[in-house]
């Protein structure tokens, strides 16, 4: 966020300005107002009126008195953009209105044909006014407000019916939770497109990759696949943005004559509408927006795959209706696929850091949606089969999506005489050992975990900034210093000397003493990343956390058993089956002691609570209800039972304390009903320590 202190907006506190103190009640609404008018300038405007600490402080104040007063939280507060629990499935819901898909045009031509064909059906209009917009590449949404409050939002699906992903959606910023209007309509329905920027994407794509995980073909798939999460703290992570292009006002219909207003009338009620939209008088400035963006739109930050062009007038667009698939007052027209023709040079064979083995075509340059291209991923020998792809080959390649290059076919009339077919070798090229194909997967594998490939992809990895973040540890040094034979596993960089570093090629005196002591200092990295950098399969950066919270140390994850594992919030099966079995790995066992005995943080800091004295609540009788700001409902128990105190599953009138989170039910009544001790989380906690002290 720029720093644009002295015009930023002071936020008045608790204790200060004409208000005086306020009622909690008040001040509830108060921050919730503020917090939503800073995100609203920020992710919509982008024109930021607070400081990120101001709004962090902010935040924070009303999730404290959120966990005080449970019964006050409303569902369009800024706090309720990420969900406590995941979903176990979604549910499928009707659409009110269906959403339509659009017919495509691929050149000018067809677009002239469609204008012909509305106006035979409206031949009383010669030419009318257009709104052209960009087709954004992401999923179709359809938000519905009531009284102004975002009530559901559900995928496209079949037009008919879709999934139900509120909770997903409202971690999108630049989606209201409430409409910015002062006397909004009873029900509003809003589409439009929710999208991954590029940037975005790539930062997913190098995460999936670091963790050994399928990367996204495109920021499209992408998009869908994170609205598709089960776990909307997955989907906060990921900075989805949404355009607004479709507005629905049932029973108001009158209000709101044009696509154009309609587009005036999302932007005042607080959505982003593209900046690029753009109101046409007839055809022919249509043609030229559309030419005009061909080679603009390689320059925006997002994927754009065409031009969607609408008739402005609502009454004509009502006049011409629909077909069975498709409205007749708009259409897709098409920017062609970026594809370009090339010569393989040669097929190259890659072993990653899982040992997964990807074949890769080197070609001769070409340009290809404005970089040059010169490696195609083949992605596995199904497809060099499949395709038929040999070394001098002329192939036509295309930006998938317009970022990962991939042979879409051969010319195979262009072949040259004497080539053959391509088979992926049955030894890995870095350490010659067998390679195996899992039954379930397509990729082969080196399953040699002292193949030097998987080391050297391993050691990039540990040092990467998510992981242990040791700075001058790239690529090059580590395969200078497998080469020199100086380390053999994670472990033997911290026995790495300046003296030893001083050999290699390129390294000072200076740098070698910045690189042992960026080593050494790695040591304080905590637990979770130095989880994250062990690089167990699946185990990205979030669930490199998740686990790390869950499991205080390397010697309790160890233990765990895969249904405990997969028993984690967030954790599948898979990802606890690979947890499990690096665990059982004689290797990996050496490994962790060898860190273990370098001192590494392989175990979470003890808090002040997990170190009070335990029997300091003996007799004490406590419910849990609702669910907690920060403690799962085990821990606050463990933690109510390591200090003396019992935990019970319902409240009577020998019930000292009631411990009270988010939508707590009956037994918050029962409780206030017989006058019992209500405690939040933040009290329990309080209670905790200063029993203890
Ligand atoms: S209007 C009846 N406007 O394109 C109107 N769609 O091929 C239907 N899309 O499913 C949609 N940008 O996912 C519309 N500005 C835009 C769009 C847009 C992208 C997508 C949308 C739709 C698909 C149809």
């Amino acid at each position: 966020m720029p720093k644009l202190a002295a015009q930023f907006y002071r936020p008045q506190t608790i204790h200060e300005g004409k208000l005086g103190v306020l009622e909690p009640a008040q001040r509830l609404a108060q921050l919730r107002q503020q917090l939503q008018k800073a995100s609203y300038a920020y992710y919509v405007l982008d024109a930021p009126i607070m400081e990120d600490s101001v709004y962090d402080q902010l935040y924070r104040e009303l999730q404290a008195l959120e966990s005080q007063y449970p019964q006050w939280i409303t569902p369009d507060s800024p706090t309720q953009r990420v969900g406590e629990r995941p979903a176990s499935q979604f549910t499928s819901v009707r659409h009110r209105i269906s959403l339509y898909s659009l017919e495509n045009a691929f050149n000018l031509p067809e677009l002239r044909q469609w204008q012909e064909r509305w106006q035979r059906l409206a031949p009383d209009v010669p030419d009318a006014e257009y709104v052209c917009e960009l087709k954004i590449d992401g999923s179709a949404i359809a938000l519905t407000y009531e009284a102004g409050v975002l009530v559901q939002g559900v995928t496209r699906g079949d037009g008919t019916t879709g999934e139900e992903i509120t909770q997903n959606l409202r971690t999108i910023r630049s989606i209201p939770l409430r409409l910015a209007l002062d006397s909004p309509p009873p029900i509003v329905e809003v589409r439009g497109e929710a999208f991954l920027p590029l940037a975005e994407f790539h930062r997913i794509n190098q995460e999936r990759e670091q963790a050994g995980e399928a990367l996204f073909a495109n920021p499209r798939n992408a998009a869908a696949g994170t609205l598709r999460q089960l776990d909307s703290r997955i989907v906060s992570q990921r900075r989805l943005q949404f355009f607004a292009y479709t507005l629905h006002l049932p029973g108001q219909e009158e209000q709101i004559t044009s696509q154009w207003q309609a587009l005036e009338y999302l932007k005042q009620a607080g959505f982003v509408v593209n900046p690029h939209c753009q109101l046409c008088p007839d055809l022919t400035v249509v043609t030229e927006y559309f030419e005009d963006w061909e080679g603009a739109r390689q320059r925006l930050p997002y994927m754009t795959d065409g031009v969607v062009v609408k008739l402005n007038d609502y009454a004509l667009q009502e006049r011409l209706g629909f077909t069975q698939k498709f409205p007749r007052w708009a259409i897709a027209l098409k920017y062609p696929a970026e594809e370009a023709p090339t010569v393989v040079k040669d097929i190259q064979v890659n072993v990653g850091r899982t040992g997964a083995v990807t074949p890769l075509a080197v070609m001769a340059p070409v340009q290809l949606a404005g970089t040059t291209v010169q490696r195609a991923t083949l992605h596995n020998q199904d497809r060099i089969t499949a395709l038929d792809i040999r070394i001098g080959d002329t192939v036509i390649i295309r930006k998938a999506g317009e970022i990962i290059p991939e042979v879409v076919r051969v010319l195979s009339e262009l072949r040259p005489t004497g080539t053959q077919p391509f088979q992926m070798p049955t030894h890995c090229p870095e350490c010659n050992s067998l390679l195996v194909r899992p039954a379930t997967e397509a990729v082969i594998r080196c399953i040699n975990s002292s193949c030097p490939a998987i080391l050297r992809g391993s050691l990039v990895h540990w040092a990467s900034r998510d992981a242990l973040d040791i700075r001058g540890l790239g690529e090059k040094v580590v395969v200078a210093l497998l080469q020199h034979q100086l380390v053999r596993s994670l472990a033997d960089l911290y026995r790495l000397t300046e003296s030893q570093l001083s050999q290699l090629e390129r390294f000072g005196e200076k740098s070698a003493q910045n690189l042992v002591q960026a080593i050494a200092d790695s040591k304080q990295q905590p637990w979770e990343k130095v989880l994250y950098g062990l690089g167990i399969r699946h185990v990205g950066v979030v669930n490199a956390r998740v686990l790390a919270e869950q499991f205080p140390s390397v010697a309790a994850l160890g233990q765990a058993t895969v249904a405990q594992l997969a028993g984690v919030y967030g954790i599948g099966d898979e990802i606890a089956q690979a947890v499990f079995d690096w665990f059982r790995s004689p290797a990996n066992q050496a490994l962790l002691q060898d860190l273990e005995a370098l001192e590494l943080t392989l175990a979470r800091p003890q808090t002040s609570v997990e170190n009070a004295s335990p029997r300091s609540l003996t007799g004490k009788t406590f419910v849990l209800t609702g669910t907690l700001p920060t403690l799962k409902r085990q821990d606050a128990q463990t933690l109510i039972e390591q200090a003396g105190g019992k935990v019970t599953s319902s409240v009577s009138a020998k019930t000292d304390f009631v411990v009270v989170g988010e939508n707590a039910g009956s037994k918050l009544a029962k409780a206030q009903a017989l006058n019992l001790t209500l405690l939040s989380e933040e009290e329990l906690l309080a209670l905790l320590v200063s029993e203890t002290t």
